[in-house]
């Protein structure tokens, strides 16, 4: 992904608003605008691209809001599929095996940056 000089300039949010539930990030690139979901869990910061392998839907049912399993998978909340935060791959559901497009994010002074060059 690509970044605008902007973005390469501006925060994408501060790391305290990162729960475990998730938050939602809006970036502009060359491509034009994409949406982030990031989390913070287990003292482990992971970014994905808010595109869902299955039909490239965004996984959340509402701004922030995402599902989780009893497992603490992250669920689509169209069809179901699961994916594992560790590797952003999809353990169940319609796109079994397809995978979460990792974004590399960087933390300064509490705040969260993408990763630049990436
Ligand atoms: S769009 Fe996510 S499971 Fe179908």
């Amino acid at each position: 992904m690509k970044m605008d000089q902007s973005d390469q300039q501006s925060a994408l949010c501060k790391l305290s608003d990162i729960g475990v539930a998730g938050k939602e990030v809006r970036v502009n690139t060359d491509a034009g605008v994409h949406w982030l979901m990031i989390f913070h869990r287990e003292d482990r910061l992971t970014a994905w691209q808010n595109a869902c392998p299955h039909q490239g839907r965004a996984l959340n049912w509402a701004p922030d809001k995402f599902l989780f399993s009893e497992e603490g998978l992250l669920v689509c909340c169209h069809h179901g599929a699961t994916f594992d935060l560790a590797n952003g791959r999809c353990s169940d559901g319609p796109c079994k095996g397809a995978q979460l497009k990792a974004v590399e994010v960087v933390v300064n002074d509490g705040e969260v940056f993408l990763k630049v060059n990436q």
